[in-house]
């Protein structure tokens, strides 16, 4: 069964995330540091009259790397071209984007962390000089062939900073790391979405449904289609707070918007008592894979302060055993 506060994409979610995808500055809520930054790079990369450096943008899934992309280039007029690492398998697939690319427009490679080590060698000289070097067959026929690129940008995307190799994490001119959002935020992005889906929302519903999304407006946009539901049966012309708590409730998504692995993780760390545990353990424990465990579920509950990451492995903080101890209470069962 899918979790609704699976973090992940779901391919029929697609299309009405690209409706409610914010196209100008005004509509990418929060942020506020990057967007403070980037303003500025654009701005002097326009007067320049030059092609904005290079852009790697990392952080958790559904926070907004491929809309800030997307806002980019459309606040430097040019076209933008959108490929995955793991689409470009040979080094034609990556001579064939760079060669269709006109000065100042944007190459965006999403999931960068998986581009293969011999593309990833062919994207240094073009990142860093602009050109092509590709070997044309093998053996002592074989021929290096370069080709003159326009100066472009290149903006990449990842969940996984940590697995980027040093020289091409370097060739970024520009490192930003989205930060999960805040409540606010948050129900301001629920209001806005609900405008453009024409079905208005209380403020007080955009603020649960606000407080229950794990910091992410792609799971805030979900829950709000879901409980926009439960509010057309019941023939309300409004999302309200009452509807919303019900169907949210319904939905089975926790008050602080945790879902089951979240959970099972703390309860993990919270039954080891203080004994720090390690990531293997964790990993089989929730037959789940490390690396998604550390760049996924991890980063929400350390920035939360849920728990914490020590030398000796990971531990639950004391806001996670009052956390357990008053959900139990609720429960009746202490
Ligand atoms: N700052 C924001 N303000 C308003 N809406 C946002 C913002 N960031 C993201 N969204 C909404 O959340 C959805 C998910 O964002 P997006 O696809 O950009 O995330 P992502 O970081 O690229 O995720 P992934 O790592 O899975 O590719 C978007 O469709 C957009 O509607
Ligand atoms: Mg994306």
């Amino acid at each position: 069964m899918e979790r609704i506060v699976e973090i992940e994409r779901f391919e029929e979610e697609e299309n009405y995330e690209i409706t409610l995808r914010p196209g100008s500055w005004d509509e990418y809520i929060g942020q506020n540091k990057i967007k403070k930054n980037l303003k500025v790079f654009i701005e002097a990369s326009k007067k320049r009259d030059e092609a904005l450096d290079h852009i790697l943008l990392f952080g958790p899934p559904g926070l907004g790397k491929t809309t800030l992309a997307n806002i980019i280039a459309t606040q430097m007029n040019t076209s933008i071209k959108t490929t995955s690492a793991p689409m470009i398998e040979k080094t034609g697939d990556l001579a064939a984007l760079l060669t269709n690319i006109e000065e100042g427009d944007i190459l965006f490679i999403d999931e960068i962390h998986r581009m293969s080590p011999a593309i990833e060698e062919i994207l240094y000289s073009a990142m860093e000089d602009f050109r092509l070097d590709i070997i044309i067959g093998s053996g002592p026929a074989a021929q290096t062939v370069k080709i003159d690129l326009p100066r472009f940008t290149l903006i990449g995307a990842t969940t996984r900073a940590g697995m980027l190799s040093n020289p091409l994490r370097e060739r970024f001119g520009m490192h930003f790391r989205m930060q999960f959002y805040t409540p606010e935020e948050l129900a301001k992005i629920v209001i806005q979405a609900s405008h453009k889906l024409e079905k208005p929302s209380e403020e007080k519903a955009s603020v649960e449904i606000a407080k229950r999304s794990r910091g992410t407006p792609r799971i805030a946009l979900r829950l709000l289609k879901r409980v926009r539901d439960f509010s057309e049966v019941a023939n309300e012309a409004e999302v309200t707070l009452k509807r919303a708590k019900y169907a949210l409730d319904e939905l089975g998504v926790n008050s602080l918007g945790f879902d089951e692995q979240d959970i099972q993780l703390l309860q993990l760390l919270v039954s080891a008592k203080s004994r720090p545990m390690g990531l293997s353990t964790i990993g089989a424990a929730l037959s789940e894979d490390e690396g998604t465990i550390e760049d996924v579920l991890e980063p929400y509950l350390i920035a939360n302060g849920y728990i914490e990451r020590t030398a000796r492995g990971r531990i639950a903080t004391q806001k996670s055993y009052e956390h357990f101890k008053l959900s139990e209470i609720n429960k009746g069962l202490l």
